[in-house]
């Protein structure tokens, strides 16, 4: 490997999202691993689309958001979020909220600043923190939150990391969506003023029971915490397209200038046609009607997919979802065979065999969860199913696993 970088000689292999696909269109297996919707877009997003495609000029664009989009995006987060948002100076686009990510860590880390990121988490966030130069320290929380995927900053001026008081984060982070939650939090980081916060808020629509789409409350929403946090949501994931790859970053402005001369540097300009596209759906959507029914187009479907799970053969434990994309579930009563801890030569965690075992004995694919904690053993006895799928497709997922 004399011709690969160190730091991308750990991430060689395809991604486990990418794997256990191609390992599902192999075996013909129902595919609930990777979270992107298999059923069609919204009609609206197509007929943007093809509409912008013919007017909107393709010429390099501005670097933090096409006007239109910024214009949109701000008229759209102000009404569903009551957000006041500078379009000059404190929102940017990219390409995806990965992309977003991308810039977010490219543009404020220094040589050794340390990220909090509390587990489970993305498995995005240690490379793309990484890759900055930043050091991941992950910090499990309570599995009761396995949808919450909030991320802190924590950062200091010349790479020092100050370890805080314990006491101070006794505070319940797997609770952090309650307004009294937030002010705790404020309190905390009022005596730490370099620290920042960032929110991954890609599943901030798709929110159950009594949380109304885009209510839930957020820092950028704080009056206290807007001003050292930056929230970052995608509406691929908005408008159930996540091939749009059109994501924001709202919040603070110095992070976001940051993040603009990441972004200069690195695609420049996101494409405009999907830019002005997506500006139109924002337009289109901004009464909220339509994330109403989203939502609860996935309320039904994770109460189907969790109902399955729980009257399957198989004995799992299981949490509730009260938003995003999936149901995780408990597999440590559940005996799988010895052959499925060996894959390619390699012992693998039990999450890992499990995931195996349901595809060669179930045709069904589910995610492993270890790779969200820092303590892989942690993660070892949850797996995770998506639900933004048909009804056909989760049906035949029960059914194979009745
Ligand atoms: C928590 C979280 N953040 C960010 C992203 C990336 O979103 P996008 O598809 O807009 O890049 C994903 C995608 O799965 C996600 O699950």
């Amino acid at each position: 490997m004399k011709h690969v970088s160190n730091r991308m000689l750990n991430y060689l292999e395809p991604q486990m999202y990418a794997r256990f696909t191609m390992l599902a269109n192999q075996k013909g297996c129902v595919n609930l691993g990777q979270g992107f919707p298999n059923f069609a877009p919204p009609q609206f997003l197509r007929e943007a689309l093809s509409e912008e495609a013919l007017t909107e000029q393709l010429q390099y664009t501005m670097t933090a958001g096409h006007p239109k989009l910024l214009n949109s995006a701000a008229s759209f987060f102000q009404k569903r979020m009551g957000l006041q948002i500078n379009i000059d100076k404190e929102i940017v686009v990219s390409s995806g909220a990965q992309s977003v990510l991308c810039c977010l860590m490219q543009g404020i880390l220094n040589p050794n600043d340390e990220v909090i990121v509390f587990d489970p988490a993305f498995d995005l966030y240690r490379p793309l923190i990484e890759f900055s130069g930043g050091k991941h320290i992950g910090i499990p929380i309570k599995p009761k939150v396995l949808n919450n995927k909030e991320m802190m900053l924590k950062r200091y001026q010349n790479g020092q990391f100050i370890y805080t008081n314990d006491d101070e984060w006794e505070i319940d982070f797997t609770h952090l969506e309650q307004n009294e939650e937030y002010n705790k939090l404020a309190e905390i980081l009022e005596k730490y003023p370099k620290i920042i916060v960032c929110e991954d808020a890609a599943y901030h629509h798709i929110t159950f029971q009594n949380n109304e789409p885009f209510k839930y409350p957020r820092c950028i929403t704080h009056p206290k915490l807007k001003e050292k946090s930056v929230c970052v949501m995608s509406a691929g994931k908005m408008f159930s397209a996540t091939g749009l790859r059109v994501g924001f970053a709202i919040g603070n402005e110095d992070i976001i200038k940051g993040m603009k001369a990441a972004q200069t540097y690195h695609i420049f300009c996101l494409n405009p046609v999907n830019q002005t596209a997506t500006a139109r759906c924002l337009d289109y959507t901004a009464d909220g009607l339509y994330f109403y029914s989203l939502r609860n187009l996935y309320q039904q479907q994770a109460t189907k997919l969790l109902k399955g799970l729980i009257e399957s053969r198989l004995n799992f434990n299981y949490w509730v979802p009260q938003g995003g994309y999936f149901v995780v579930t408990d597999i440590s009563n559940i005996d799988i065979p010895n052959k499925y801890f060996i894959q390619n030569d390699v012992k693998v965690t039990r999450d890992f065999a499990f995931a195996h075992y349901m595809i060669n004995e179930f045709g069904v694919v589910c995610i492993p969860c270890s790779p969200y904690y820092e303590n892989k053993e942690t993660g070892q006895n949850l797996v995770r199913w998506a639900f933004c799928k048909t009804d056909e497709t989760i049906s035949e997922a029960i059914n194979r696993l009745q």
